[in-house]
């Protein structure tokens, strides 16, 4: 059943215990938590205060919310003290040190990171998915992979109206998904090209300017899968609720600055039209249809980079399984936002006592 990201706080059992929570940032100074604070300010997130923290290296500096310059703190286990949101994008080492020390404390954390998005007991959350899954928590919920996230936003509306029996997904993900210092290679390793100067990587393992590669995480050496590519089947099966869905997945890294784009091949248990695959995902929340075939004009990292919604397009018949069965979508999100920061502050939306 999909949910617009606000209807899942009616069914919560745990929410802020106050309405002007007191939110922590943790790992502030770094990509998503930048996008964090402009959401939290856009989107006008009932705050009571704000703390920025991140490691010794960025403590003392400051960063600009609402018009103020607040100062970054060095995270510490007392970090916590009257803190009801902990947003952490800090890495799982981080998340998993410090997430039950701020619950202990008394705040609930919404987890960027992939510490505990496996756990029964913290639950793993699109609010338009599956928001009702926020009804039980014990402190911590974790938000997912940017690709599940991104991919599950325009999967839902199909799979609750047609149940999906297989996915083969490719992705072409940007720099942003690796971080403030893959986005900033990104920048330099191009500008060196250009003007023809050699540059060493630093972040990430190969070339990255006019040039793509398997993505950066570790390879399973037995089954072949990388990482990023095991969390996201993992993850989109837990999303959409199908634990034995078959996902088939590569993931690739383009020299792309945000925004993840991903084609998608869904196969049905029953014969769907791209007609009504596309009257299923016109107006479903999170979602925009970019679908103009007279104009070759689909969905782009270029445009989705900086919006809310998930662009989806290129709805056809996938021509190669003849049963009328499958559908060939294209689909991208930038994923800072819907992918990560976003997310995060629809999820603390929906745990808002109104
Ligand atoms: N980028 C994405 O699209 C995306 C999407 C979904 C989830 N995530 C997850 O979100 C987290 C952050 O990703 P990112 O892309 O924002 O990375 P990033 O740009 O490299 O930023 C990392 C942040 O973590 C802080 N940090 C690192 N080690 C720390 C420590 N020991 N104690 C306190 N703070 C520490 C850094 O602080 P300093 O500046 O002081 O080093 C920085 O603020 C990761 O877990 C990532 O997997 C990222």
């Amino acid at each position: 059943m999909l949910t617009k990201p606000e209807d899942a706080a009616s069914t919560l059992s745990r929410q802020f215990r106050t309405a002007r929570p007191a939110v922590a940032i943790v790992g502030a100074t770094g990509a998503v938590g930048a996008e964090l604070l402009q959401c939290l300010e856009r989107r006008n997130f009932p705050l009571a205060s704000l703390r920025l923290l991140a490691s010794a290296r960025s403590a003392g500096k400051t960063l600009t919310f609402a018009g103020e310059q607040i100062v970054v703190e060095e995270l510490t286990e007392a970090s916590f003290e009257g803190i009801d949101l902990a947003l952490f994008s800090a890495g799982s080492g981080t998340s998993k040190h410090y997430a039950d020390i701020a619950v202990k404390a008394g705040a609930i954390v919404v987890d960027n990171s992939s510490a505990f998005r496996m756990y029964p007991d913290v639950p793993l959350i699109v609010p338009e998915v599956n928001g009702a899954a926020l009804a039980t928590h014990r402190g911590i919920i974790a938000n997912p992979n940017c690709v599940a996230a991104i991919a599950t936003v325009a999967l839902a509306p199909l799979h609750s109206a047609h149940p999906i029996r297989r996915l083969n997904i490719a992705t072409y993900q940007s720099a942003s998904g690796a971080g403030a210092a893959a986005m900033e290679e990104l920048r330099e390793s191009t500008a060196a090209y250009l003007n023809g100067e050699s540059y060493q990587p630093r972040v990430l393992p190969h070339p990255y300017a006019f040039n793509f590669f398997s993505h950066n995480a570790d390879v399973d050496q037995e089954s072949g899968y990388n990482g990023e590519e095991l969390k996201v089947i993992a993850e989109t099966r837990r999303i959409l609720g199908a634990d034995e869905l078959p996902v088939g997945i590569t993931c690739i890294r383009v020299p792309v600055l945000r925004a993840h784009g991903m084609a998608i091949t869904v196969t049905f248990d029953e014969a769907v039209t791209p007609e009504a695959a596309r009257s299923l995902l016109t107006d479903a929340p999170g979602l925009k249809l970019v679908d103009d075939r007279a104009a070759n004009r689909f969905p782009m990292p270029s445009e989705a980079s900086g919006e809310d919604d998930v662009l989806v397009g290129r709805i056809r018949r996938d021509l190669g399984d003849p049963s009328g069965r499958s559908i060939a979508l294209f689909v991208v999100g930038d994923q800072l936002l819907k992918g990560a920061a976003l997310n995060a502050v629809q999820i603390a939306e929906a745990l808002l006592v109104r």
